[in-house]
């Protein structure tokens, strides 16, 4: 590199946040290593307002120890189309001012394919961070943002080999797939000296090992009457056998209250504000098991080895379920899969190839090496 780069770092919706902190750790590394007169590279990062809440979004920003966004596009709720348009809208007088070289998306939500039609369009290089998952179910709003992102961007940094092997399968050139292992594992590892200090069991006088740790969004799960139902009633039925820490996302409280459906009669399932990165590590490192939507903490329990059950049909990160300790499941079989879980070893699974916490280094290396 011969002279300075410029990124344009997007994230959005609170599995962003995590994703981006360590390339932002890295670019400060690489920067100081270039102190005696070589290029450096800089960046903007850009919080489209996808997520705004305190609780979805500022919280991460000081947990991860990421700087306050030099732009906010404050785009806020709305339909898919509305979201998508807003974020073009709003970005593309910011790359005019800006002229990054590069901007780099992470990720599968609105925000993340918004961004990459904006950058293409105008002849910027995207790099997507986290490219080439496949749940090959497109009725998952995430799945076609995946496809649509995947099929323009750049540059494609994939998590782990299954994601190769999908975008060969549908015709992407080698030289734009760049395998670099996952970055959620970075901030993992980063942060696990704060998360074993998170006060969250005491405070929900939780014993480690001796408790459920649900999450639950997903569309599919929440937005119709008779499934959010009947996950609730499980959730009850769950919560006579073991306490349920359920923190609620904003999706999930709203369509409850739309629907009229009450939840946590039990007393034993606990339903909670959504919680921030540490505490959110230290129950999913502490849980008896996982039960979530959330494609996340598929990879977060798989990396503590913490039996995780997955409630959808599908998932767009089969290593968890090969390597990990991921089990996909169904209301009818779950409590089978339970008993199941409960039969054998608290701790299982293998860590997949480059989960590594070096992830940032080579998606940074990466770009480096095409700029
Ligand atoms: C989005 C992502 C999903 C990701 C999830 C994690 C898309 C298509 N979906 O789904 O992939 O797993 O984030 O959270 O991009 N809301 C608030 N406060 C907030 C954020 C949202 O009240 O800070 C409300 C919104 O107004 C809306 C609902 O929650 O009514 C859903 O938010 P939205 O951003 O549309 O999608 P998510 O379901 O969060």
């Amino acid at each position: 590199m011969t002279k300075n780069i410029k990124l344009l770092i997007v994230a959005g919706a609170r599995p962003n946040f995590m994703k981006v902190a360590p390339i932002i750790k890295a670019i400060a590394l690489f920067n100081e290593e270039q102190r005696s007169g070589g290029a450096v590279v800089e960046y903007r990062l850009v919080h489209t307002g996808q997520h705004y809440d305190a609780n979805m979004s500022d919280v991460f920003f000081r947990d991860l120890g990421i700087p306050a966004p030099d732009i906010n596009l404050e785009i806020g709720g709305g339909s898919h189309a509305v979201q998508t348009a807003n974020v073009m809208l709003r970005l593309e007088p910011v790359c005019v001012k800006e002229k990054p070289d590069w901007i780099v998306v992470v990720g599968d939500v609105n925000s993340t394919v918004a961004c990459t039609l904006v950058g293409v369009k105008m002849g910027i290089k995207v790099a997507h961070v986290e490219a080439g998952l496949r749940s090959n179910d497109r009725t998952m709003p995430e799945e076609i943002n995946r496809l649509v992102t995947d099929s323009i961007a750049d540059l494609l940094l994939t998590p782990s080999a299954d994601g190769d092997e999908n975008l060969r399968r549908e015709g992407v050139a080698e030289s734009r797939i760049s395998l670099v292992g996952n970055i959620m594992i970075d901030s993992l590892v980063a942060n696990l000296p704060q998360s074993t200090q998170s006060p969250i069991l005491k405070g929900l006088n939780l014993q480690p090992g001796a408790f459920v740790y649900v999450t639950l969004h997903r569309p599919s799960n929440v937005d119709y009457r008779e499934s959010l139902s009947a996950i609730m009633a499980e959730f009850d039925s769950l919560g006579a056998r073991f306490p349920v820490v359920f923190p609620m996302h904003p999706r999930t409280r709203k369509m409850l209250a739309e629907f009229g459906i009450p939840a946590g009669r039990q007393g034993n399932v606990r339903i909670i504000e959504p919680v921030g990165y540490h505490d959110s590590l230290h129950l999913t490192e502490h849980a008896r098991f996982v039960l979530t939507d959330s494609g996340g903490l598929q990879e977060e329990t798989t990396y503590f080895r913490t039996p995780c059950l997955t409630l959808r049909p599908n998932t767009e990160r089969p290593v968890t379920v090969t390597l990990g300790s991921n089990k996909l499941t169904t209301l009818e079989t779950l409590n089978g899969d339970i008993a199941s879980v409960l039969s054998r070893e608290p701790k299982f699974g293998t860590i997949p190839p480059l989960w590594d916490g070096q992830t940032a280094g080579r998606v940074l290396e990466s770009i480096l090496q095409r700029s």
